[in-house]
C-alpha cells in the first residue's frame, strides 16, 4: 500500500503535537522528520529533542531525514520506539556501507536518500543492504520548493532496477509534492510520498491529509 509522510518541517512548532495529532487524524502513516545542520545544507531545522516532545502524543512512526554531515556521529540521539527509518544522505558519507550497517545494528530500518544531481550509479553497491531510497526532488534545505521533474525518471529507473534485481526496498520521495502531482509521483513508481507544505500550510490540515491518501491510492 502506497504511503504518506507529511513533514513537520512546515507544522506550526508552537503547536506541533495538535498540528501532528491533525494528520494523525487524517491517516497520515509516517511523521517525516526533517533534519537540517547548516553545514551539509544551507539552513538550520530542528534536532532529536524536538522529534522526542512528540512521545507519548502520537503513535504514528518516525521517518527520519537527516540531511547532516558526520551522521554516525548523531544516529544513537533519533532512535526511539518510535522511529522506523533513519535515512542518511550518500553525498554525507564516507563510508555508506558501515553507515547503513550501523542504523541497522540498532534495529532502524535504514534509508539513503539522493540529491537531484546525483546518480542512481552511486547506489550500485548499497542497494542490496537498504530499506528504503529517498529521491530528492527539490534541492534539500526548505520547504515549499518547486518539483524536479527530472526526478521522476529517476524514479522510473530505481523501480526498474529493483524488478530487475528482484530487491525489495521502498521508493521515497521528497520535496515539491502536491494535490495535483502526487498521482504523477506515485504511478512512476513512488511508495512513501513526502508532503511539507502542501500538507501543513492548508487551512484544514486533517482534510488535505485524507485528500492526499485517497489520491495516492487510488492510482
Ligand atoms: C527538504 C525537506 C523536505 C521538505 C518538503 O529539504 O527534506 O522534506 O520539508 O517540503 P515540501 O513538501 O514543502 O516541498
Ligand atoms: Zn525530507
Amino acid at each position: 500500500m502506497k504511503k504518506l509522510a507529511p513533514s513537520i518541517l512546515s507544522a506550526d512548532f508552537s503547536k506541533l503535537a495538535e498540528d501532528v495529532a491533525k494528520i494523525e487524524a487524517g491517516g497520515a502513516d509516517y511523521i517525516h522528520v526533517d533534519v537540517m545542520d547548516g553545514h551539509f545544507v544551507p539552513n538550520i531545522s530542528f534536532g532529536a529533542v524536538v522529534m522526542k516532545s512528540l512521545e507519548g502524543k502520537t503513535n504514528l512512526p518516525y521517518d527520519v531525514h537527516l540531511m547532516i554531515e558526520n551522521p554516525d556521529q548523531y544516529l544513537e540521539d533519533f532512535v526511539t520506539p518510535n522511529t522506523a527509518f533513519i535515512t542518511v544522505h550518500q553525498e554525507a558519507c564516507t563510508h555508506l556501507n558501515r553507515t547503513i550497517q550501523h542504523i541497522k545494528s540498532m534495529g532502524v530500518k535504514a534509508g539513503v536518500s539522493l540529491n537531484p544531481a546525483t546518480s542512481l550509479s552511486t547506489l550500485d553497491y548499497i542497494l542490496d543492504d537498504v530499506d528504503m531510497v529517498l529521491i530528492m526532488s527539490v534541492n534539500p534545505g526548505f520547504g515549499g520548493q518547486k518539483f524536479i521533474p527530472s526526478a521522476l525518471e529517476k524514479i522510473k529507473e530505481l523501480a526498474e532496477i529493483r524488478r530487475a534485481e528482484e530487491l525489495d526496498f521502498e521508493i521515497e520521495i521528497d520535496g515539491g509534492a502536491k494535490l495535483d502531482n502526487v498521482q504523477e509521483i506515485v504511478s512512476a513508481g513512488t511508495d512513501i510520498v513526502v508532503a511539507g507544505s502542501a500538507v501543513f500550510k492548508t487551512p484544514d490540515i486533517e482534510e488535505t491529509t485524507k485528500q492526499f491518501i485517497s489520491k495516492i491510492r487510488s492510482v
